[in-house]
């Protein structure tokens, strides 16, 4: 019989995820270990072929953030105490050989969930964030033009009182298929 004792703490972290878009602008910065651990999580990660296309950049502090909302220019994303910019390689990750199909978005959509899961576990919160101007953010950072930004991750501490965002959720039933389609 396996030992299920885990699953609710798994589960308690899944559910304890979302899209946190209100930071305590106040708090201090973000120690370095405390960035590392969250990235060790993503470092964890399985990705096709263990190709690892990924590298995560950090940046923080005014003139970081103020390159961030040059891209994305959303107000609530400014207050962040750091921000993860995660980055492809599409040359270094596997290409399904029948197709050519790039699988670097797939390897690091699961290495940003990562992400926000570890961060979640260390009370901190995060958003994924792709509706940003990528040559904006490009330009901002100096990002070489073999790396895609996939995604930006602001990492902070919730604002005090803005309560989690309810799960809006298709039921179970409505995505399992048992057997045939
Ligand atoms: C690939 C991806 C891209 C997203 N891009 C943005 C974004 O640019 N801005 C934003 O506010 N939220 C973004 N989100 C957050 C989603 O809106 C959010 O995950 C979804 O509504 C579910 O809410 P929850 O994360 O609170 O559970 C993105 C989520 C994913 C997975």
């Amino acid at each position: 019989m396996p030992n299920f004792e885990s699953y609710p703490a798994l589960l308690n972290i899944i559910n304890g995820r979302y899209s946190c878009r209100a930071y305590d602008l106040g708090r201090e910065l973000l120690d370095r270990d405390l960035i590392t651990a969250v990235i060790d999580a993503a470092r964890l990660a399985p990705s096709a072929c263990n190709r690892q296309p990924w590298l995560f950049m950090v940046v923080e502090g005014p003139e970081a953030t103020e390159k961030i909302y040059q891209a994305y220019p959303r107000d609530w994303a400014r207050n962040a105490q750091a921000y993860i910019i995660a980055l492809a390689e599409p040359d270094k990750a596997w290409h399904r050989p029948e197709d050519g199909k790039d699988h670097s978005d797939v390897d690091l959509a699961i290495a940003i969930e990562h992400i926000c899961l570890a961060a979640t576990a260390l009370g901190l919160g995060t958003c994924w964030i792709c509706n940003y101007d990528p040559e904006k953010l490009r330009a901002g950072f100096n990002i070489p033009a073999q790396y895609e930004p996939i995604a930006i991750i602001p990492l902070g501490y919730p604002a005090p009182g803005s309560p989690a965002t309810a799960k809006n959720r298709k039921p179970t039933d409505d995505i399992i298929r048992w057997g045939s389609f």
